[in-house]
């Protein structure tokens, strides 16, 4: 399931509207068939993995990192159909479908055609990898991924603004790396007119990158390819017109402050350097109720250093 799971990864970014779903078929201790969700969501991960297993796929385990899908579409057949044909004879997935069109049917189907079913594997795992399409399912809006690059003392900027670059190179490639699993990417206007950022994913073989939105209040005059959100609200409600299961909030420390605020960021990227800025911009903006408050909301599940700096990924407790 780590291996599909990191298939699954492969699609981020490029799946939606359809959540990036990793697929593994091993037969005789042997992987026969890989596969992850193409670009635009069709095909999916099972149809990829069973073209590339064959005939092999009779009486294989198929690793599937969400489960197989059930309901007609007009744009493919079902993949528990495909998974049944093909001849699975064990289905190994974290959990059912948050989907209602599928929601346990596709397992259902599979378990009467008389292939066992091992459930609730890397569920915590596949659940963050699918939190922006359960996100979309149940609150209608994407996984907002808040990015901050600190000092050690907390300052995103320096007291004159400066803040390229407050971490090296090793750290802003990873940035790189995040956008590319980012549908869209928002910037407040501070960041725009002091940075002129491109928001590119300039990871060398990068062949998309994700659509860039300026958040103001005021007209936006960003030029071609920009989208443009008046508040939150308006950013949200974009994100949802598009279908979009990433967003990536690349600051400044006022929008970041506002998000933080209003409790929409599901994921932290801290990138901190070795460095004290004292006096400059931090998170002024956002004031919890007290330090209890302050507590228990966010959750590291990742730590490593990149060059001199430290990043800590962390997870909204929710
Ligand atoms: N270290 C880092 O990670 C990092 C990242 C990005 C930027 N920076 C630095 O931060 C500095 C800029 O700081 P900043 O606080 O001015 O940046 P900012 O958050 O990018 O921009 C603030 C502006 O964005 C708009 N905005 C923010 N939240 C909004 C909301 N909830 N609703 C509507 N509009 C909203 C407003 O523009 P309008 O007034 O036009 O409505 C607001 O004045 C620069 O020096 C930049 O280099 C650091």
């Amino acid at each position: 399931m780590g291996a599909a799971l990191a298939l699954a990864r492969r699609a981020a970014g490029h799946s939606s509207p359809n959540p990036n779903v990793g697929c593994l078929i091993v037969a005789g201790g042997r992987v026969v068939g890989r596969g992850w969700t193409a670009a635009g969501g069709r095909p999916h991960a099972e149809a990829m993995a069973l073209g590339e297993a064959g005939p092999a796929a009779c009486g294989a385990t198929a690793y599937v990192t969400l489960e197989p899908c059930a309901h007609v579409s007009e744009r493919g057949p079902d993949c528990a159909s495909l998974l049944r044909e093909a001849g699975i004879a064990r289905l190994v997935v974290p959990g059912a479908d948050p989907d209602p069109r599928t929601a346990g049917r596709g397992l259902a189907l599979l378990e009467a055609a008389g292939c066992e079913i091992v459930c609730g594997v890397l569920a915590e795992e596949a659940t963050r990898e699918l939190l922006g399409f359960r996100l979309r399912q149940v609150h209608g809006r994407p996984e907002i991924t808040l990015k901050l690059a600190l000092s050690l003392d907390g300052r995103m900027a320096t007291a004159a603004g400066e803040s390229r670059w407050i971490t090296g190179e090793t750290a802003r490639a990873h940035g790189h790396l995040e956008r590319a699993r980012a549908d869209a990417i928002a910037v407040g206007r501070g960041t725009w007119q002091a940075d002129r950022p491109q928001l590119t994913n300039r990871l060398p073989g990068a062949r998309r990158s994700p659509v860039p939105v300026l958040v103001s209040a005021s007209p936006a005059d960003t030029g071609a390819g920009w989208l443009h959100a008046r508040d939150i609200p308006g950013l949200l409600r974009m994100a949802a017109a598009h279908g979009w299961l990433r967003l990536l909030v690349e600051g400044g420390p006022t929008l970041a402050a506002a998000l933080l605020a209003d409790d929409l960021v599901d994921r932290l990227l801290v990138y901190r350097a070795p460095i004290i800025v004292g006096a400059g911009a931090g998170l002024e903006g956002f004031a919890p109720e007290s330090l209890a408050a302050a507590h228990g909301r966010w959750r590291r599940v990742e730590e490593r250093p990149l060059g001199e700096d430290r990043l800590e990924v962390l997870f909204r407790e929710r």
